[in-house]
């Protein structure tokens, strides 16, 4: 037996800012967001928009592609560090607007690295014979978490949601391979102390820069690129694969340069990775569920070609799927 994704959705909020938009505002240019990271445009939060909201929209779609009414599923796993409370989890709240009753529901909180480890968590109780059919979330709105006035983050972040259903099926299809890591030691590269008042970029609020993400970019930028690229070949030989055989990488879009630096260390091709953080900027947990809907969407993904998934985040945490889809 093993567990497939079956289906993938995606959802963001109405309010797309580009770059200009954000130099109206605030000591930035165009040329620098797109030169330093690849980010054309993001879509934020506003007022009164509500992540669990998008969350269940993507959880729709993709239950509608995979042909299955929300009561079929036994299980519901988020990577969400943006729950608007400190509980009950993103998770449950979410179970509650797909009218959802007793199956279990909970969050898995790894920053941008949320999806990554959701899906591995899911698929090892599949695999124990726990669940046969989850939705495997991944959804972040650090827009809100930021300090406006801050320019080196304020440009970084965008919002959403992404969606996968998992289906436990006979065949060699789905998940072969999954790895995790953490490294405490550099939880303060990318910290957020205090969630605070929920604040959107139209809010009269205004979080205070003590409660807003706090980031050592080019250090994390370094581990980044290490841990990614290492995270990666380490799944492919657990799973005895070459990096050769991999159709496509869908990784973390946090920065182009950090995707074109693992590529480059892993020796693959740019043909080989999605990408798509010029449309979404890093949507942290969301980013690898989007960018996996997106690449489904634009026919890059076929069956039984092998797709890596891989991510890293604040914790610090990393880590990488392999499917054969
Ligand atoms: O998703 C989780 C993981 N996240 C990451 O992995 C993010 C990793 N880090 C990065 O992507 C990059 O380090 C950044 C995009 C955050 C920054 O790029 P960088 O090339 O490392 O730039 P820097 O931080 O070294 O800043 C260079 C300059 C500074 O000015 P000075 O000191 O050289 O005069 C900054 O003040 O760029 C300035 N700067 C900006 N200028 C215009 C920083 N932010 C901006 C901005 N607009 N938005």
């Amino acid at each position: 037996m093993g567990s497939r994704i079956v289906a993938t959705g995606r959802a963001t909020p109405r309010t797309c800012l580009s770059n200009h938009d954000l130099a109206r505002h605030m000591d930035t240019s165009d040329e620098w967001v797109r030169s330093r990271t690849g980010i054309v445009q993001r879509y934020v939060m506003a007022s009164g928009e509500s992540l669990v909201e998008l969350a269940a929209e993507a959880s729709r779609i993709a239950l509608s592609r995979a042909g299955l009414k929300p009561t079929a599923i036994d299980a519901i796993v988020v990577g969400t560090i943006s729950s608007d409370y400190g509980f009950p989890s993103f998770g449950c709240q979410l179970q509650y607007q797909l009218g959802l009753d007793t199956i279990p529901a909970f969050d898995v909180a790894a920053a941008c690295s949320g999806f990554v480890y959701a899906l591995s968590v899911a698929d090892a109780s599949m695999r124990a014979g726990d669940w046969g059919r989850v939705l495997v979330i991944g959804a972040d709105a650090l827009s809100t978490m930021v300090d406006w006035n801050d320019r080196s983050t304020a440009v970084l972040f965008g919002d959403g949601a992404g969606a996968a259903v998992m289906v436990n099926e006979p065949g060699d299809r789905g998940v072969l391979s999954s790895l995790l890591r953490s490294s405490g030691q550099y939880w303060e590269l990318l910290a957020v102390r205090n969630r605070g008042v929920q604040t959107t970029i139209d809010s009269e609020a205004r979080r205070q820069s003590a409660d807003a993400i706090r980031m050592k970019g080019s250090e994390l930028f370094k581990l980044a690129v290490k841990s990614m690229a290492d995270i990666t070949l380490q799944v492919a030989q657990r799973a005895c694969v070459s990096l050769q055989d991999i159709q496509l990488i869908v990784p973390h879009q946090a920065n182009l340069r950090i995707i074109n630096a693992v590529a480059q260390r892993l020796g693959l091709p740019p043909e080989k990775v999605f990408t798509n953080v010029d449309r979404y900027g890093n949507t942290s947990a969301a980013s690898v569920p989007i960018a996996l809907d997106e690449a489904l969407e634009s026919n890059r993904i076929h069956d039984n070609d092998l797709v890596m998934l891989n991510a890293c985040g604040g914790g610090l945490t990393w880590g990488a799927n392999l499917l054969r889809w």
